[in-house]
């Protein structure tokens, strides 16, 4: 069911709601994106380029919405990318998140910089389908803690961040400072308390050191030898987030990876990216004949994005903002109602370009702008 307050119809009533009720700090954090932003405001643009070309006058009773990624079903093909910083959002932060996905009955990928420990993202929610996100860091031992923390909570995949050699420039967040923003309230990186040589150092100093040893494990030196490295110490599935390129999507399926997460990461990172859904089919052609699964997120706002995304090869789309608006406004509600808005409209766009499943969404359905008049239909 979709949300039934009716200032808040569709996924973007929800950015400007959320924009009133977030303290500024927190605006800027979860808002800004790199530079002038301008990969940022092109990927829900770009999804506008493509027409839906329906097939009308085909049955499309009893629809089924449901998939599976990396052979887990989800009851639709909308998860949540890892973001940052939930409590940010709402004292409930991560916990509320993760009730919600499991209640809509969908994925939820983690980010290792949640104020949550994992294991109690895991606990709230049990049964709830996770990946675990980590970045590549420079302290292996740390990834590798993390990495047997999530396989003894029941994660069934990690994601790999491979975008961030270091972070791109956000105007919007430097007049905070990183420790004035991530220490704000006194939150922390909750899952960076970990016994090991270098964190109990950096303890000795208190939390906001915490924060800033975590932050400097961004690892300028990591390699795709680092994403070949995790594949060695763990049985889980490697999925890399971040690939925007074909000759980095043909590395990564060298690499030997299981999924690729086609992702700009929200424009906060490189600005001057193409954004992912142009970028998507290109991408899927290398990985799909190798057996990889492929996802997307960026700039997903609607239910008929969402199609654009599995008609051009997709298995499943991922949205990272929309969840914090939600999370911002209502909490672990806030977030259902996004989600049950993504499903609602999906379904809606299925029925009305006539798909009962999610095999009859093709690339037939969905047609660049810039070929409106020349593609043979
Ligand atoms: C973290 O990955 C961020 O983009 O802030």
């Amino acid at each position: 069911m979709a949300a039934s307050n009716t200032s808040l119809i569709c996924v973007n009533d929800y950015e400007k709601a959320a924009k009133g009720v977030m303290k500024e700090a927190a605006w800027a954090y979860f808002s800004a994106a790199a530079d002038e932003e301008t990969t940022f405001n092109e990927c829900p643009a770009a999804y506008k380029r493509y027409y839906l070309i329906p097939r009308i006058l085909r049955p499309i009773e009893e629809r089924t919405l449901s998939t599976t990624v990396l052979g887990e079903t989800i009851s639709f093909p909308v998860c949540i990318s890892p973001t940052a910083y939930h409590k940010f959002a709402h004292p409930e932060g991560e916990k509320a998140t993760s009730k919600a996905a499991k209640s809509c009955d969908t994925l939820m990928i983690l980010s290792s910089i949640s104020t949550t420990r994992l294991e109690d993202v895991a606990e709230v929610a049990p049964g709830g389908l996770r990946w675990m996100q980590s970045y590549m860091f420079q302290d292996k031992q740390l990834f590798e803690i993390l990495v047997r923390r999530a396989e003894a909570s029941g994660y069934k995949a990690m994601v790999l961040t491979v975008d961030d050699p270091r972070e791109g420039k956000r105007y919007k967040t430097i007049p905070y400072g990183y420790v004035g923003i991530y220490e704000a309230d006194g939150m922390g990186m909750a899952n960076f308390d970990v016994d090991i040589e270098a964190v109990r150092k950096a303890k000795v100093t208190g939390d906001k050191n915490l924060t800033r040893y975590g932050y400097e494990q961004t690892n300028s030196y990591a390699t795709w030898n680092y994403v070949k490295w995790a594949k060695t110490i763990t049985n889980l599935p490697i999925v890399v987030k971040g690939v925007i390129s074909p000759a980095s999507a043909r590395e990564a399926v060298e690499a030997g990876v299981h999924g690729i997460l086609v992702s700009v990461h929200g424009g906060r990172q490189l600005d001057g990216l193409p954004p992912p859904i142009e970028m998507l089919q290109r991408i899927v052609k290398i990985a799909k004949p190798a057996g990889i699964e492929v996802y997307i997120d960026g700039g997903v706002r609607t239910g008929t994005d969402v199609l654009k995304a599995i008609a051009l090869g997709a298995k499943a789309v991922f949205v990272g903002r929309p969840v914090l608006w939600g999370l911002a406004l209502k909490g672990q509600q806030g977030v259902q109602d996004v989600l049950e808005i993504y499903r609602d409209e999906f379904d809606r766009a299925m029925s009305l370009t006539g798909c009962k499943t999610i095999k009859d969404i093709d690339s037939t359905l969905v047609l660049h702008k810039s070929n409106l008049h020349t593609a043979k239909l």
